[in-house]
């Protein structure tokens, strides 16, 4: 079977990652085709990837859009890590963003804007090469998260595409909360700029893509959950939280207003849970757990430099953690470790209010009266006010070290030779971090919910906390650091480490339900 994915992201090529489901794009052709399955991507290449990847220049091709013409580039380049199959890449000076980045952020009066047209081309252009014999077609499409709503769409309802209704569509969602909503009307990045004569067959047509809470915005993620033959959430956890209206201030986070479509594909049995996979090929590293311990201070070194020469001035976060770096040698007791995108998702318990401070700093006293030597790391880069805010706990503690940056040596570092790996997510749809901090033997400490609480098992591979509320919560994570802590140096402790190691999350196993499930549900 061949199947072609859409994706706005792949870690198989350098420099188009940004989360984790470039992992996935990158894992999952591996792990179907031994159930023979090739897998062929497309992706914008973001005005560098064709160049530094030396991909070979394919044709020409014009793409109806937004009332114009849009001349387009098509590249291939055969997938690094399976030769025998294609990620085709496409040009445009729309998918260029300044920096070699993937997404733009856009100020919040305006949030996708500039995303939201980029992807709206993508899909018209793969529409096109599909329907005009540019690409062959495939047996399956497989769509992922908001970006390729627009693709839905144009399949369901551009006559133009219908020979794209032939071949059975799913979707895989990645994260619930990227819903790329954008107005129907009224602006240069809205439905009628980009589709006019769609936008003109009405909301009633349309019904199925339109926000349910904005009826006046077309919602590319909902457009594809609604339009597609089957589809799945990346755990089996997070595949019955989406079910459940979120409740915000609780803490709990849900189908974030597409839970009725969601509950609907459930009833017509084509809403799966299927477990992300980890990669266990790679061999563990060479050196001793305490040789890494001692190369923790120059990694970090390593990744504030390298954060400095991109920049133009010194930022309080590194000011900070450089500080805190000449003050201690490289971390020789408990250490506690986290990588994770700086965002709601991932921090928002952390941040909560604890006791006149913040639940980050009841952690870090915690610690320091435990044990004076004990460290707490913390490497990760995203949202600009989260940084600031954990730059001032980092002022406050010394046995706290932010690294405000993306290092993939540190993070492997700190996988490593963590003692307690730390992810309070507030909602995580599947999770690799964690699956990395077990794979290389640290216990993990997590929120029970999605991909966390189908992967971390209390009191086997690590300690799990829940609660009903914010406040709740926080509460468990200090109670169950605690818990934690009361263990370390003791044979359980031995024996968490042992069934961390031995945890599997196998991509073979999970890409036998794709197949099963996903790709012959739309049949
Ligand atoms: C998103 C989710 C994460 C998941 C990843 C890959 O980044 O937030 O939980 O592991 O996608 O599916």
């Amino acid at each position: 079977m061949r199947v072609l994915m859409l994706a706005a992201e792949n870690a198989a090529l350098n420099g188009a990652k940004v989360g984790g489901m470039a992992d996935v794009l990158r894992d999952l052709p591996l792990a179907l085709q031994p159930h023979g399955v090739a897998v062929d991507m497309i992706m914008p290449d973001y005005g560098f990837l064709a160049r530094e990847q030396q991909a070979e220049f394919v044709c020409d091709f014009v793409v109806p859009f937004d009332s114009g013409h849009y001349p387009l580039k098509l590249y291939r380049l055969p997938n690094p890590l399976l030769p025998d199959v294609w990620i085709y890449l496409l040009a445009h000076e729309m998918f260029v963003s300044p920096g070699h980045v993937i997404y733009t952020q856009d100020g919040p009066g305006r949030p996708f804007a500039t995303d939201a047209s980029k992807f709206a081309l993508f899909c018209t252009a793969v529409a096109t090469l599909l329907c005009g014999g540019l690409l062959p077609l495939p047996e399956r499409l497989h769509l992922h998260d908001w970006h390729c709503g627009f693709f839905s769409m144009l399949r369901a309802f551009e006559p133009a595409y219908v020979k794209l209704q032939q071949i059975p569509t799913v979707l895989s969602i990645h994260n619930l909360a990227m819903q790329g909503i954008r107005p129907l009307t009224g602006d240069i990045s809205s439905l009628q700029s980009w589709f006019p004569a769609m936008t003109a067959m009405g909301v009633k047509a349309l019904a199925p893509a339109i926000d349910p809470r904005y009826p006046d915005c077309v919602n590319p993620l909902r457009a594809a959950i609604n339009l597609s033959d089957a589809v799945h959430l990346v755990s089996p956890g997070y595949a019955e939280e989406v079910l459940q209206s979120s409740r915000p201030a609780d803490g709990f986070f849900g189908g974030e207003g597409l839970e009725l479509d969601l509950q609907r594909l459930r009833r017509c049995k084509k809403l799966f849970g299927i477990l992300n996979g980890c990669d266990y090929s790679t061999a563990s590293p060479e050196v001793s757990r305490t040789q890494m311990r001692q190369q923790l201070n120059p990694l970090a070194y390593q990744a504030l430099l390298s954060k400095l020469g991109y920049s133009e001035f010194v930022n309080s976060s590194e000011m900070i953690a450089q500080i805190r770096l000449a003050q201690h040698e490289s971390p020789q007791d408990f250490l506690l470790t986290s990588v994770g995108r700086l965002t709601d998702q991932k921090m928002l318990i952390l941040r909560q209010p604890w006791q006149g401070g913040l639940v980050l700093d009841a952690i870090l006293q915690r610690l320091a009266s435990w044990n004076t030597s004990a460290r707490f790391w913390l490497l990760g880069s995203g949202d600009a006010a989260l940084a600031r805010e954990f730059s001032e706990v980092a002022a406050r503690h010394h046995n706290f070290l932010f690294i405000n940056g993306y290092h993939e040596q540190l993070s492997s570092a700190l996988y490593h030779c963590g003692d307690l790996f730390l992810m309070p997510s507030s909602f995580e749809p599947c999770g690799i971090s964690q699956m990395l901090a077990l794979k290389a033997g640290q216990p993990c400490l997590v929120h029970g919910v999605g991909g966390l609480k189908d992967t971390v098992e209390d009191g086997h591979n690590g300690f799990v906390f829940h609660g009903a509320n914010l406040q709740q919560q926080s509460g468990a994570l200090l109670q169950t650091l605690e818990r934690a802590l009361t263990l370390f140096g003791t044979s359980h402790w031995q024996q968490l480490v042992s069934a961390a190691h031995a945890s599997r999350f196998e991509w073979h196993t999970s890409a036998r339900e794709y197949v099963d499930k996903l790709y012959s549900s739309a049949n």
